[in-house]
């Protein structure tokens, strides 16, 4: 039926052992580099990278430019895989495609899933350049049908209805809030809702007041279809969100939302974030 994921259980094991086919690293931790985190996979240690476009199955990337590889490699002594480039919903990709590679970080070992985004500030607590920590997410594009667990379930994955009051797990959270106190990271880190919206347009300044109302602390576009795959299939969550910008929720300001103060602010927080990241990592039990 239309209805149903399109791909088989047979596909994601394709992709999955043409990876273990192509490299002996079997990582531990996938990290999904967002705006602004793409640098990370560069320093992994003793790298392999693979295309996108060559790993079977593998959704293609539609933004001419763009990055899109796995990157295999040590950080901080870990085994890890980078995603450089992800699939959003809003370029089109169904949601099965966007989270697509989960299944097959699942297939090949993965336990758990950092992931990290830009999004905008709605908690008027923050300001530009600091560091959500989510501990919770309001599914709105999935509260609409569009969640990727919509179709036929293939228990060979998970159950047909997961939990997700737990979805972002407490202990790497907290120890993400230690490691902020320690790199005196804790003037600009917070912990938060993120809310996801299908994009690719910005709020309207009603829509934002909508989502403060509903207890949205951050808004962007990706990562809550990727965080509810992986729980499905068991992996641990850690998320974050860079606020890049703060959401306009009165009628009086000029400012507007706009894709170059996104990226400004991702280059201003990159070194942060990596070092972040990379503390992190090496904590990771
Ligand atoms: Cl203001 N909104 C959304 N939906 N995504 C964003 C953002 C805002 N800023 C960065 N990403």
């Amino acid at each position: 039926s239309a209805n149903r994921c399109s791909y088989t259980f047979e596909e994601y094991k394709e992709s999955a052992e043409w990876l273990l086919a192509h490299t002996d690293k079997r990582p531990e931790l996938v990290i999904i580099c967002g705006s602004g985190l793409g640098t990370l996979a560069e320093q992994l240690e003793d790298k392999t990278s693979f295309k996108y476009q060559d790993i079977p199955h593998f959704p293609l990337s539609t933004v001419p430019g763009h990055e899109g590889r796995l990157v295999f490699g040590k950080l901080s002594g870990k085994q890890c895989v980078c995603m450089q480039g992800r699939f959003h919903f809003y370029e089109g990709y169904p949601m099965s495609k966007v989270t697509f590679p989960i299944r097959v970080f699942h297939l090949i070992g993965v336990k758990t899933l950092i992931v990290t985004n830009a999004a905008g500030g709605i908690n008027r607590s923050f300001n530009v350049g600091d560091i959500m920590l989510i501990k919770d997410h309001l599914n709105i594009a999935g509260l609409s049908g569009q969640n990727p667990l919509c179709g036929q379930n293939d228990e060979r994955f998970g159950v047909r209805f997961p939990c997700m009051s737990d979805a972002y797990d407490k202990q790497l959270l907290s120890l993400a809030l230690e490691i902020a106190k320690e790199m005196n990271y804790s003037s600009f880190i917070h912990q938060g809702v993120y809310c996801m919206l299908a994009g690719p347009t910005y709020e309207t300044i009603a829509e934002c007041c909508m989502l403060n109302t509903l207890g949205a602390d951050a808004v962007g576009m990706s990562t809550i279809p990727e965080v509810i795959v992986a729980r499905h299939c068991g992996l641990r969550v850690f998320g974050l969100s860079l606020i890049t910008n703060k959401v306009v929720m009165d009628y009086g300001t000029h400012e507007k939302a706009n894709h170059e103060e996104v990226l400004q602010t991702c280059k201003l927080r990159a070194k942060d974030l990596q070092a972040f990241i990379t503390k992190l990592v090496s904590k990771v039990d």
